[in-house]
């Protein structure tokens, strides 16, 4: 593991939650170079929710490197990439009835983030984007002055500014309507608070600790989005993709974003792909006013396409929410065995969380999964939420074997032996 620590940056960081030399992955499991097997509640941090290689995948990517078709291609029209507008307005937008345009940012998540920020700015004429405790939106500078947690705004090195921090639902507790503080705040001319362009908001917060919000308080939020004319930007790039049971994670919700980021899970192979759909009243761009050289990978189409058969009938959906009621009752279960250590459960679908008592305890549990060979993170400003995120596609057994791994090490920890 030398050359690691001789040549790349100590910014380096999962390497050091996950000490292991990784040769290959298949399905929800990565081989070590002895060929050692760790089951993966990782998922490339939500990347992966089809698992590693999928086949269907593989093949058509193997058949189109082979046939030389184009892999880099700009925003340049292809065949690939109209096969996945095709593809992607027939088989997620039209049967949901949603009409969007499609706009391909720069391909990580936060390049999305970033040109919603800029559309919405353009848009409205406004300046401030109106965002919530605990959010994570990405690490270049407009999506740190929109995040929450301290350690990665700092390390912006400057003033993050025109942005305006909200409470997120239940941030003061079950007791206090945020939204109604959120209209008080923007209503009265008192408060110091401008008008913001947008709020871009995250359903559930995967980052800052499986916070979600419920349908009633989104719905809130759209509301006071029509009524100060503000633009409502989604961020579904880790709830997305059918992290949290459906394809978008504000289905079954009153909800029309005014834009909505999708990455992360969106090429189903783990390729660098991005993409903001936006209401195309407000798909105000000039040509090439926001642009980027990696906005067009090949690649990420033609398995971004494969990717989408899964969800051309409702089997994918309904296995997924099955698996994450499973998962669900395992982690309550749980949590009733050891009350003084796990203080609740969160989350929806496949991406659950415990919350730990004691902050310290976070990171300790993933460190002891991981010894017990099962990739699991942490989430939360203070690493306190254990965060389960199995590629969608795993099978019982083993979504039973990872919950086994996680409470043999929670009673490990407990000193108890459970029976
Ligand atoms: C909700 C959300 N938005 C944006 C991002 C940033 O994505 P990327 O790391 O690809 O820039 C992340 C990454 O974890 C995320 O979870």
């Amino acid at each position: 593991m030398n050359i690691f620590e001789e040549v790349e940056s100590e910014v380096r960081s999962y390497c050091r939650s996950f000490p292991a030399l990784f040769a290959r992955g298949e399905g929800c499991r990565l081989y070590d170079q002895d060929n050692v097997a760790y089951l993966d509640f990782f998922a490339g941090a939500g990347a992966l929710n089809y698992g590693h290689n999928p086949p269907a995948m593989k093949k058509r990517l193997l058949e189109y490197i082979e046939g030389n078709g184009i892999t880099h291609g700009l925003d340049m029209a292809t065949v690939a990439k109209g096969r996945f507008l095709q593809k992607f307005r027939d088989t997620i937008l039209q049967p949901r009835n949603m009409h969007y345009k499609v706009q391909f940012p720069g391909p990580t998540g936060t390049n999305a983030v970033e040109s919603a920020l800029k559309l919405a700015r353009k848009v409205t004429g406004r300046e401030k984007i109106l965002f919530f405790t605990q959010a994570f939106h990405g690490m270049t500078l407009g999506s740190l002055s929109i995040s929450g947690n301290m350690f990665k705004r700092e390390g912006a090195g400057l003033p993050l500014t025109n942005t305006i921090c909200m409470p997120y639902d239940g941030y003061f507790g079950e007791e206090i309507d945020t939204i109604e503080y959120i209209d008080r705040m923007l209503e009265s001319t008192g408060s110091g608070v401008d008008l913001p362009a947008a709020a871009i908001v995250e359903t559930i917060q995967a980052e800052g600790g499986l916070n979600s919000a419920s349908r009633q308080w989104l719905e809130g939020l759209q509301a006071l989005c029509r009524k100060y004319d503000m633009l409502l930007i989604v961020d579904d790039i880790q709830a997305g993709c059918g992290r949290a049971g459906t394809f978008f994670s504000f289905e079954n919700m009153n909800l029309e974003p005014d834009v909505v980021c999708l990455s992360k899970s969106i090429s189903g192979y783990g390729l660098p792909m991005a993409l903001c759909l936006i209401r195309p009243d407000l798909d105000i761009w000039e040509p090439g006013e926001h642009n980027g050289t990696f906005r067009g990978n090949n690649l990420a189409f033609i398995t971004a396409t494969e990717a989408l058969h899964h969800w051309e009938s409702g089997a994918f959906s309904a296995d997924i929410l099955r698996k994450g009621r499973l998962a669900e009752q395992r982690l309550r279960e749980l949590e009733e065995s050891f009350p003084e250590l796990i203080d609740g459960v969160r989350g929806r679908g496949l991406l659950l969380g415990i919350v730990l008592r004691d902050k310290d305890m976070g990171s300790q549990l993933s460190k002891s999964c991981f010894q017990s060979r099962l990739l699991i993170e942490t989430s939360g400003a203070d690493s306190d939420v254990l965060k389960l995120l199995p590629p969608l596609i795993i099978d019982d057994e083993s979504l039973e074997k990872g919950l086994d791994i996680i409470e043999d090490r929670v009673s490990a920890m407990a000193g108890n032996v459970l029976v």
